[in-house]
């Protein structure tokens, strides 16, 4: 088994990079295999509203000339997903979201690409907006219909420069006990899935709230 997770921070070394290294160390632990990207520092444009992948039913986004259609091909590959954004005016950073919009729409406009696998998010800050950033990146996560497991407090690790989460101990232990549900839950569901059949997905209804 495989998580891949991304870092929507342009440091490397930043307090998302740390957040999410402290939840892919318990990962491996176990014996999954794990990857990290970072996304933060690639010039990735936002969604066009092409609806070029739902016409095209390729698995892919029209926008070629930059790495998403790759990270989409790995999060079809994978059997977890780990999302991670610095928080940026109490909210996701902008080349993170411009990523998940169109990585997660060519997925919902393919037959649902993610659904379910394993995923969770995480934010780093230095004082206020985690739970808000932790929230909108697990929108991406429950509209897939992933299955999301938890920690014992909200996926948030607190710091200003490169390595102070390493300082926030509460923040540390939240990562540490993520990784730990994250791979207890993956391994869950792989003996679950072969005694146990998903229920099949339906055509979908879609009501615009138009007369
Ligand atoms: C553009 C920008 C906006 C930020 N907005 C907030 C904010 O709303 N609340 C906050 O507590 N920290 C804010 N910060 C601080 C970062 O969230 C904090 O430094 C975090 O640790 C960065 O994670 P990183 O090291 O992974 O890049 C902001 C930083 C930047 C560069």
């Amino acid at each position: 088994m495989k998580v891949v997770a991304f870092n929507g921070s342009p440091r490397k070394k930043g307090n998302t990079a740390g957040s999410l290294n402290t939840v892919l160390a318990e990962i491996e632990k176990q014996g999954i295999e794990t990857e990290l990207i970072h996304v933060g520092k690639e010039k990735i444009r936002g969604c066009k509203a092409c609806f070029s992948c739902a016409k095209k039913q390729n698995q892919q986004c029209v926008i070629k000339d930059d790495p998403v259609n790759d990270w989409i091909q790995k999060m079809v590959e994978a059997d977890g997903i780990l999302l991670g954004s610095p928080v940026y005016f109490s909210g996701v950073a902008g080349t993170m979201k411009s990523f998940l919009d169109r990585a997660f729409f060519v997925a919902t406009t393919n037959n649902s690409l993610y659904r379910h696998k394993v995923g969770a998010s995480v934010a780093a800050v230095r004082r206020s907006g985690g739970v808000p950033t932790m929230d909108e990146l697990n929108h991406y996560i429950i509209y897939s219909e992933m299955v999301m497991p938890n920690s014992n407090y909200w996926n948030v690790a607190h710091g200003m420069n490169p390595g102070e989460m390493e300082q926030d101990g509460e923040g540390k232990q939240i990562m540490e006990v993520l990784g730990q549900n994250m791979a207890w839950l993956m391994k869950v569901m792989e003996v679950g899935k072969k005694e146990i059949p998903a229920p099949a997905p339906p055509a979908k209804v879609m009501t615009n709230f138009i007369r």
